[in-house]
């Protein structure tokens, strides 16, 4: 079974999403360890509420980036984390996690990438004026949601949208397809190259 640990730093709507497809036997992994950067993200509730491990790592103990990654390796580690999902975690990864995790970490984004990565994403979309949004579930790189994507679903803009109803809309769409990638992962279904991810139709033996 594949042991995941989800890094969240608010409300952790993804996170219950992955609990309850587990809870459903959607999805065999296990969620070994909940992190959070903020002592009052609602997402530790859900997990405690499951039962499930969490631990806060705040930025403001640790001098840099490096030393509070070292923290998250030491922590994931020490679970046997094969897999890091990134659920709504605003903190930029540095290369000791990406070297303890090669493409081993997931990250998702409530926008087409590559169109409008960062933050506040919904509200760039409605102002650029494109007809179309959604979400993307991708592997983490070294840049700002910028690595290979595994899966993306479209939303489309309404008359009058605000970036409220565009969120919640492409929260919808988050929680069918996050589950869903890392179920391929699980799975062994999924192989990159480059910046290619393809997803095979047969189960690895
Ligand atoms: C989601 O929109 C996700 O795409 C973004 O942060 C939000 C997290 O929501 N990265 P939640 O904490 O899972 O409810």
């Amino acid at each position: 079974m594949l042991k995941i640990a989800v890094l969240a730093s608010g409300g952790g709507t993804n996170l219950q999403a992955i609990l309850d497809e587990i809870e459903a036997n959607n999805l065999n992994c296990s969620v070994e360890v909940v992190i959070s950067d903020s002592p009052a993200a609602y997402a530790l509730t859900r997990a405690k509420n499951r039962s499930i491990p969490v631990a806060v790592v705040e930025k403001s103990a640790y001098p840099t980036r490096k030393a509070y990654d070292t923290e998250l390796v030491r922590i994931l580690s020490g679970y046997g984390v094969e897999l890091v999902v990134l659920a709504g975690f605003m903190r930029l990864l540095s290369s000791v996690m990406l070297d303890a995790f090669p493409m081993k970490i997931l990250n998702i984004h409530p926008s087409l990438l590559p169109s409008f990565p960062g933050l506040n994403v919904q509200k760039q979309a409605i102002e650029y004026g494109v007809k179309f949004s959604g979400c993307t579930v991708h592997f983490v790189d070294e840049g700002l949601d910028s690595g290979p994507i595994l899966l993306q679903a479209t939303v489309p803009l309404l008359e009058g949208d605000t970036p409220e109803a565009l969120a919640s809309r492409i929260l919808v769409e988050e929680h069918r397809i996050y589950p869903e990638a890392i179920r391929l992962i699980a799975e062994k279904m999924v192989e990159v190259e480059g910046r290619r991810v393809t997803i095979k139709t047969e189960q690895k033996g």
